[in-house]
């Protein structure tokens, strides 16, 4: 019973925390157009904001996977959950560089267009779909 709450508050902080990831580089596309001192002040505001939210949803949604290892250990020597934990590494990579540009938009040092954040924004897409893949139909590797 333990176990299926906390996998129930696993997909909805998951969720939530997808929220954020796909909701930044929307951010970043409409940003980097911005000319004017008020509305860069403003996105800069919002992309703060939205990332520490984000970060919130994700340390609830790493807790509650942690949760469910510690109730479920065998689970870790099976590779699909191996190779999950590795592509989440590359999701919290993807996060982390998401602070970057938030950090470079603030300092005035952003140095892409809004092709390369709608690139860059599809990232998550493809880990979404390979980790969800890979919890459902748990391939043997
Ligand atoms: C450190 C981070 C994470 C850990 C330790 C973790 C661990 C786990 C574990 C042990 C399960 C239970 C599997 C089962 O009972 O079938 C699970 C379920 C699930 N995880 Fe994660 N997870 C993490 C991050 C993620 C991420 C980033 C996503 C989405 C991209 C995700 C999506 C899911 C989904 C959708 C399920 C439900 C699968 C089902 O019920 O069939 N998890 N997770």
């Amino acid at each position: 019973m333990l176990y299926l709450w906390l996998k129930a508050f696993h997909v909805i902080f998951v969720v939530a925390w997808f929220a954020g990831l796909f909701y930044l580089p929307r951010l970043f596309i409409y940003h980097c157009d911005t000319t004017d001192p008020a509305g860069d002040a403003r996105f800069q505001v919002m992309e703060r904001r939205l990332f520490k939210f984000t970060v919130m949803n994700t340390v609830i949604a790493v807790i509650c996977g942690i949760g469910l290892l510690i109730v479920q250990p065998a689970w870790l020597t099976q590779h699909w959950l191996q190779l999950k934990l590795a592509l989440v590494v590359a999701l919290l990579a993807f996060q982390w560089s998401g602070w970057l540009l938030v950090v470079a938009f603030r300092d005035g040092r952003n140095r892409h267009n809004d092709r390369w954040y709608r690139w860059y924004n599809e990232i998550p897409t493809l880990l979404l779909f390979a980790i969800v893949i890979l919890v459902v139909l748990k391939p043997t590797l």
